[in-house]
């Protein structure tokens, strides 16, 4: 028997202003993200951006449906589109934001379960890490890998 321990770490800044330059553009691109939520029941507007390794950035944005279960997340939108879009290409890093009547949140926005484990998977498809950086009005989080947010991810298909 022997006791295991996993470490995750991550930079806290008190601002985007804080960010370096790619990140506060990938971040900048997640804040206007949110423009494009289509969310009659919950209200609450996320924004997600995923930056390629061919540069590119691919927005995202939660989608609701009467039927519940439909509707999908900013950062799944953002992701599938992206592998849609540039197959070839890794994802490099995402961003995500989220609020209400355009006004982020004081906490940033963590992304969902389901969100993290198919964030793992382009990251395991691409074996480089992939960074996650959460914003929120008064603190923004970088994660320089998806292991850091979801450790032991399902892949054993
Ligand atoms: N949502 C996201 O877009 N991303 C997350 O990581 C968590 C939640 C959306 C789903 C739903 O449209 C709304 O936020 C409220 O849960």
């Amino acid at each position: 028997m022997s006791e295991k321990e996993i470490k995750i770490s991550f930079i806290e800044y008190k601002s985007i202003e804080e960010l370096p330059a790619e990140d506060r553009e990938l971040a900048a691109e997640a804040i206007n993200a949110m423009s494009g939520a289509y969310a009659p029941y919950s209200h609450f507007h996320v924004g997600a951006a995923v930056r390629m390794s061919n540069g590119q950035i691919v927005r995202g944005a939660n989608q609701e449906n009467a039927a519940f279960p439909s509707g999908l997340c900013a950062e799944r939108t953002a992701m599938f589109a992206a592998g849609a879009r540039y197959p070839d290409k890794d994802m490099r890093s995402i961003a995500l934001a989220g609020g209400v009547h355009g006004r982020l949140t004081s906490a940033p926005a963590t992304p969902c379960g389901a969100c993290r484990q198919v964030m793992a998977q382009y990251q395991a498809k691409s074996g480089k890490p992939m960074s996650v950086i959460m914003i929120g009005a008064e603190k923004v989080w970088k994660f320089e890998k998806v292991d850091d947010i979801l450790p032991l991810i399902f892949d054993s298909i």
